[in-house]
């Protein structure tokens, strides 16, 4: 005999091995509040439907109420033996109440059951990373906004390119947050359906109100075929995918702000409670937190890996293998959440080093396509511009200073159509300033970019 809540059929018991090698509710506990809720939801419906008695529902859901308080007092008592988080939970109820719990998993299965929890966790996650993800994109704001008219290097190919503002530069990491974000919310709108009704595969004998059961638990309508609902995951990958891309941003701005925090570029501080020192070499200060966010990305990318190969083999409907998402999803949640976490409170702190901003972008001559543009103002065709300022680049390369200190003899020796406004173009607040369209890095188009920004977070 086989004393498992589904052991009617079994001669022998499990193996000690099998039940370790089996179990999942070391991990998936954690998703005891959504489980509850899903039974409660069950619970009332088949009383509303007649198939269970008011007072079982009401036993049950008082049952299923007391063990979430316990759970969350730390007295409950998780058992492997009872395999995950389901049967933990439906032992303990039948243990309490008697034989209405027993009939709550009337019309279900653990295949719908698990499905359905997945999916009310995975919304939950999303609803608290769109508020980090909002924490996030308004300290970058402000950090713009503070930054409006400060001059850094812009660069293509890690090279200095042309000057842009640092507020510029930050609304740029902005942009790719948001669609971090528009990801999210369509992962959530495409998930959001109830799964409950499907039972192991095929739908089930009572007459079960799934709409029901969906308004109960904010679903926003019901999963339209019972086999696919037990077997899809697809939510779990876009949901890893979304996540892989906000780690990939994070991580292309955490390699900026390495690069930035060395003392070749010195371009900004970041305070010293983000970052650690060296056992050994006292002049060290390292910026931990953007090296280790750089690193989780590879694990979270790994995660969602695993994911696409776990299912890519699978048969319908519901296989076992899908107990093997839970690790590597838990894993990309936690990931991404503490990488959003230390993000909103780091980029506030953020300090930039204005003065070695600018100098580095003087130093770069980065105004050289302003010179080509100024010499296309007075008719040259850019090609022979283009040629006229390199080897004014050159000159004064040579000469160890920027095409902007030269004098206006040294200017006119390379072309002699250069005259005394040239200084108000090739200056690195000239430069800036002429690039004044949507969407272009000039101080009046950052102010009215943040301004825009301000306005659709207050809609
Ligand atoms: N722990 C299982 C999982 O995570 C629950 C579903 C088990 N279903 C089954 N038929 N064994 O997928």
């Amino acid at each position: 005999a086989n004393q498992k809540l589904w052991g009617g059929r079994f001669v022998e018991s499990t193996s000690a091995l099998v039940e370790k090698f089996s179990e999942s509710v070391s991990f998936d506990a954690r998703l005891y509040r959504q489980d509850i809720a899903g039974s409660k939801a069950h619970a009332r419906m088949l009383g509303k439907v007649g198939v269970l008695s008011a007072t079982d529902v009401d036993k049950i859901v008082a049952g299923l109420d007391a063990i979430l308080a316990e759970i969350e007092a730390g007295r409950f008592e998780w058992s492997e033996k009872l395999e995950d988080v389901h049967m933990n939970i439906e032992a303990r109820l039948t243990e309490a109440i008697g034989d209405a719990g027993k009939r709550l998993h009337t019309g279900r299965s653990r295949n719908d059951q698990v499905a359905t929890d997945l999916r009310l966790y995975v919304r939950d996650v999303i609803d608290e990373l769109l508020q980090l993800i909002d924490r996030v994109g308004d300290g970058l704001l402000d950090l713009a906004e503070r930054e409006a008219d400060s001059v850094m290097p812009g660069f293509t190919h890690l090279q200095i390119a042309q000057p842009v503002t640092f507020g510029h530069h930050m609304l740029a990491w902005r942009e790719q947050m948001l669609r971090d974000r528009a990801r999210l919310v369509d992962c959530r709108k495409r998930m959001n359906l109830l799964p409950l009704g499907a039972a192991a595969l095929a739908g089930t004998v009572y007459p079960i109100d799934r709409h029901d059961v969906a308004e109960q638990l904010g679903f926003d309508g019901v999963t339209e075929n019972s086999l696919d609902t037990v077997s899809d995951r697809d939510f779990a990958l876009e949901f890893c995918s979304a996540a892989s891309l906000i780690l990939v941003h994070l991580s292309r701005w955490s390699e900026e702000l390495i690069l930035w925090s060395t003392p070749m570029f010195a371009f900004v501080d970041l305070p010293d409670r983000f970052c650690t020192g060296s056992s050994i070499m006292p002049q060290k200060k390292n910026p931990d937190v953007p090296e280790l966010v750089r690193g989780k990305t590879g694990r979270v990318i790994g995660n969602l890996n695993a994911l696409l190969v776990l299912m890519k083999g699978q048969p319908l409907a519901y296989n076992r293998d899908n107990q093997e998402d839970k690790p590597p999803l838990f894993d990309t949640v936690d990931t991404v959440t503490n990488c959003l976490a230390v993000y909103a409170d780091m980029i506030p702190a953020i300090k930039v080093r204005r003065d070695n901003c600018r100098s580095a972008a003087a130093k770069g001559f980065s105004t050289a396509t302003d010179l080509a543009d100024y010499l296309v103002g007075k008719g040259l065709p850019f090609r022979d511009a283009h040629h006229v300022v390199g080897s004014t680049v050159a000159y004064a390369q040579d000469k160890g200073c920027d095409i902007a200190e030269l004098s206006l003899g040294e200017l006119r020796r390379f072309s002699p159509l250069i005259g005394e406004d040239v200084y108000e173009r090739i200056t690195l607040e000239g430069s800036l300033a002429a690039r004044n369209h949507y969407g272009a890095t000039s101080p009046a188009q950052v102010r009215a970019a943040i301004a825009r920004a301000r306005s659709a977070r207050k809609e």
